[in-house]
């Protein structure tokens, strides 16, 4: 009985808690953007990653970041897939959602363009919904 309150008010608590809010690195220059100065916070439930453009031209590299969607930027980044060469004129989009995770050199685990990674909290929240039906 206390359980199923404590579970309840946790779920509302995570409910609440569901206005998903990451910073991401905005910047467009030559250097891999990293100092304070470019961090900005995201559109809540909105802008749910931190997308990073890398683009080779004549005067060499030029870093481009944002916050996005998620779906905006595996849009993009699976639109320049064939782009992405290394040479000149190359652009490549990386897509990623943990908070600055568009910072430089980050070890960014790719994603599989045919969909997003799905968030923790989901998973958490079906863990508490499985607790409350065995514990009760
Ligand atoms: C981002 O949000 C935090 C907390 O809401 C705030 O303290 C910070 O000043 C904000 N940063 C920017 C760059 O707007």
């Amino acid at each position: 009985m206390r359980l199923r309150t404590v579970s309840a008010l946790l779920m509302s608590l995570l409910g609440s808690g569901l206005a998903l809010q990451i910073q991401c690195y905005q910047c467009e220059m030559t250097d891999d953007c990293a100092a304070p100065e470019f961090i900005v916070n995201c559109t809540v439930n909105v802008q749910d990653m931190c997308q990073k453009e890398v683009l080779v031209n004549d005067d060499g590299i030029l870093y481009r970041k944002a916050c996005a969607s998620s779906s905006a930027c595996l849009i993009s980044s699976s639109g320049y897939q064939q782009f992405c060469t290394g040479k000149l004129h190359s652009v490549c989009i990386s897509c990623c959602s943990t908070p600055l995770c568009n910072g430089p050199r980050q070890k960014r685990r790719p994603l599989p363009s045919s969909g997003a990674a799905p968030t923790g909290l989901p998973l958490l929240m079906l863990v508490l919904l499985l607790l409350d039906s065995i514990l009760c």
